[in-house]
């Protein structure tokens, strides 16, 4: 089977290109920050708040994730109901980023990830996807782009989208998750010593696909 690994910081574009690299190649697209956002969304539906007051693992042991692959498209599970779109609210974004840190968490998903790339040619984003989750990964890519070109994108997103914001806090909230990602004391957001580095800075979303196919060609040679 074929793995290819694409771990970066927020906001890189990590998912739309990786799920037209999958798309491109034949593979399936394993987003797995779906899956962090599933175990945070079933923190917040028990009444919890990003300080996790409670016993994280009698939870976990309780609840029931899966994906699915409908018409191509991954689906996220929550004891046995569709949450993929309930996934993607700010609050689900704060409370993947807590649940993230936490290690039952981390132990609860891996085996998830890693099962899904023994059975399938896969591309798996994440943030420690070629560091832990696939060590072996058959190409291993750590997408990225400076601050300032990822603000600019995610601010003109949310403008587009006609969700109000402004300028400044788009930026100081991309470096502050940074910061967190790559601080944490567990699999933190690194590349991986054997990973391709592809800085998109300067590139568009065209040019940024060339570039990672580019790359993954060369990798599975
Ligand atoms: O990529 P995303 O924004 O959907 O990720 C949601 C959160 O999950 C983010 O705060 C980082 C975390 N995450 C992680 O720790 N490890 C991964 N492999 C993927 C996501």
């Amino acid at each position: 089977m074929i793995s290819v690994a694409i771990d970066g910081p927020a906001g890189a574009g990590k998912s739309t290109l990786s799920r037209r690299v999958a798309e491109k190649l034949g593979y399936i697209y394993v987003d797995t920050g779906a899956l962090y956002r599933t175990v945070g969304l079933k923190f917040i539906n028990l009444g919890y708040d990003t300080e996790l007051n409670c016993d994280i693992e009698e939870i976990l042991s309780k609840t029931d994730i899966e994906i699915k692959y409908i018409n191509g498209e991954q689906r996220v599970f929550l004891d046995k109901v569709d949450v993929s779109e309930d996934i993607r609210t700010p609050n689900a974004s704060m409370m993947a980023s807590a649940v993230s840190a936490k290690p039952p968490v981390r132990a609860f998903l891996l085996e998830m990830q890693r099962k899904l790339a023994r059975g399938n040619n896969v591309v798996m984003d994440g943030r420690d996807i070629g560091t832990v989750v696939l060590p072996n990964a058959t190409v291993k890519i750590f997408l990225t782009a400076s601050v300032k070109a990822r603000a600019d994108r995610r601010y003109k997103e949310l403008c587009e989208k006609g969700i109000e914001t402004d300028y400044k806090s788009v930026y100081d909230d991309i470096e502050k998750r940074d910061y967190n990602d790559s601080h944490r004391d567990i699999a933190p957001l690194k590349p991986a010593d054997d990973s391709v580095l592809a800085d998109t800075t300067k590139l568009n979303v065209e040019q940024s696909l060339e570039l990672l196919l580019k790359i993954v060609k060369e990798g599975i040679k």
